[in-house]
């Protein structure tokens, strides 16, 4: 018996503890997204960190990324005079912004990290990509402006997050 409940209080260490703090090299991670090389950068400075400090790390840069982006959309609003480039710009403002909008689903997605909830995480990290692409493929606008590479900076490190969560899921 005494046998018993330690086996089950060692097995029960393990398990919490690999959950804590569980490590997963960087080129394992990002042979996942379609932007390794992307992903390497990102992550390189923090190389050897557990999976929910690599998370924690890329919500910041997303959210950084996320308000350089929107930033520079207001500054394309201020000075474009072509009503097809003002509708682009406004529907990628609202696509970060808006209630329930990219920004919004973030600050989600940085809670559910905090609670474990790792298959919320991996929802609303699917939902700012829906978001993001909704506004860099606008069929009718052609934008060559840098909002693409802004945007897409936004994108691939959110495909980061998403790609970090199913190895903390796996991990469950
Ligand atoms: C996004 O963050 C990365 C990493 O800090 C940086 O290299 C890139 O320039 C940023 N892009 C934008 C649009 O802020």
């Amino acid at each position: 018996m005494v046998n018993h409940i330690s086996f089950l209080l060692v097995f029960f260490l393990c398990v919490t503890s690999s959950n804590a703090a569980k490590i997963v090299p960087v080129n394992m991670i990002c042979e996942r997204v379609k932007n390794p090389s992307f992903c390497s950068n990102l992550l390189y400075s923090k190389s050897g960190a557990d999976l929910i400090t690599l998370a924690q790390y890329t919500i910041d840069v997303v959210r950084a990324n996320m308000t350089n982006t929107v930033n520079l959309i207001n500054t394309l609003i201020a000075s474009s005079h072509s009503l097809n480039a003002l509708s682009h710009y406004k529907l990628c403002l609202k696509v970060f912004v808006n209630d329930g909008g990219a920004l919004f689903v973030l600050e989600n997605v940085q809670r559910v990290l905090k609670e474990g909830n790792y298959q919320l995480m991996n929802v609303g990290a699917n939902d700012i990509m829906t978001d993001i692409n909704n506004c860099i493929n606008d069929p009718t606008f052609q934008d060559t402006s840098s909002l693409s590479k802004s945007a897409g900076d936004v994108l691939q490190a959110d495909q980061v997050i998403q790609t970090l969560s199913t190895f903390l899921l796996s991990d469950n």
